[in-house]
């Protein structure tokens, strides 16, 4: 099979097209599916470089978020059949591990996936938005939700907006009624972001965001209990966005962090977070039924997986990757093995 294939941890040229890749091969209990869209994550961009604590088996075919077409079953498989459409659910809870992560992923045209990691794909959910949901979505999902209960009248703050989980937010969180400032570091994001539903947008890469936060909405001040600053601030940015993040919040608001793209050991200023009582939330992936209750959502038209305008084929993968890396992304990217 054609698949895309990393043999060492490293930068983009650690990605190679492989024309003749060998073929997985079903064991019990497995099938084998026909990738017919897989989108990128940033956490494929952490697993290509090598994550500190994480031992990944080399080589390794990436791509976490996968929807494709089963090609073939495994013995003892049941309740799928051959050409079934399926989302795959990518955390293996029986046996531990991650697609795309502990074993080959969704950048070739095939798969090995067990059988219990996959979910039925309803007719009116297309390939590409399905894949768009369990890793971004699914996560957003959770963290905005279950775990930072975001309430109609709140505002959020999602730096990184345009990315992944970022458009995801954008949209749960105006559907729960909340005001929504959205910040990314291009004008023709924040466009896109504005026609996705934010409120209001902010250039953080143009913007003193922090004095524009707080000339918005005020400042949180120990005299005056509940006036000033943001409810919700979403950062999954870390960094030297860390910080700043803790200025522009309320007294007693919440920040919510499911990752560390630009460093998870920033500089720290515990003095904001006992001063102004600020909660600092955690929120860690997804449950199977958070990947069932966004369908959901897709199927009822009140969410939109947003898509990258450009989609890739398997041998243009790299290219797909490099707007990861570049922070060139809006949305989530597709790659179509085809
Ligand atoms: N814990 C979990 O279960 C979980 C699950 C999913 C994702 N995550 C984490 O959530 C974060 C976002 O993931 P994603 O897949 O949504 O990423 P993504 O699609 O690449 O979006 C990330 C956005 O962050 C912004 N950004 C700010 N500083 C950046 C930097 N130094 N490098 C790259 N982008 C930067 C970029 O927008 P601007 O250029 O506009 O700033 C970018 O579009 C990652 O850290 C990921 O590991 C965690």
């Amino acid at each position: 099979m054609r698949a895309v294939v990393t043999y060492e941890h490293g930068g983009l040229d650690r990605l190679v097209y492989e024309p003749d890749y060998r073929d997985p091969v079903a064991g019990p209990g497995d099938v084998i599916l026909r990738v017919h869209a897989c989108t990128l994550n940033y956490h494929d961009v952490f697993t290509r470089r090598g994550m500190p604590g994480i031992k990944v088996p080399l080589p390794l075919v990436l791509g976490i978020d996968v929807a494709g077409e089963v090609a073939a079953l495994g013995p003892g498989v049941s309740g799928f059949s051959v050409g079934d459409r399926v989302l795959v659910d990518p955390i293996e809870r029986v046996n531990g591990g991650l697609l795309g992560e502990s074993f080959d992923g969704g950048l070739a045209e095939l798969v090995r996936v067990p059988a219990h990691m996959l979910i039925a794909l309803p007719d009116d959910v297309g390939f590409a938005e399905a894949a768009a949901l369990p890793v971004a979505y699914g996560t957003a999902y959770r963290m905005m939700l279950t775990r930072g209960k975001i309430q109609a009248g709140e505002t959020v703050l999602v730096l990184g907006a345009s990315g992944g989980v970022g458009t995801c937010c954008v949209q749960l969180a105006k559907q729960a009624g909340a005001t929504v400032i959205a910040c990314a570091s291009s004008d023709e994001k924040l466009a896109r972001l504005e026609a996705l539903g934010a409120d209001v947008t902010i250039n953080y890469a143009t913007t003193d965001w922090v004095a524009e936060c707080r000339n918005r909405f005020g400042r949180a001040r120990v005299s005056h209990r509940n006036e000033g600053g943001i409810d919700v601030v979403v950062n999954f940015t870390g960094g030297e966005t860390w910080v700043p993040s803790l200025k522009v919040m309320r007294r007693d608001g919440r920040l919510l962090t499911c990752g560390a793209t630009a460093g998870y050991d920033p500089a720290e200023d515990l003095r904001l977070i006992w001063t102004f009582e600020l909660n600092i939330v955690g929120s860690n992936g997804w449950s199977r039924d958070d990947i069932l209750a966004l369908l959901t959502l897709v199927r009822e038209k009140k969410l939109e997986p947003v898509l990258h305008p450009e989609r890739f084929p398997l041998e243009r993968a790299v290219d797909a990757m490099r707007l990861l890396d570049d922070r060139g992304v809006y949305g989530k990217v597709v790659v179509e093995p085809g």
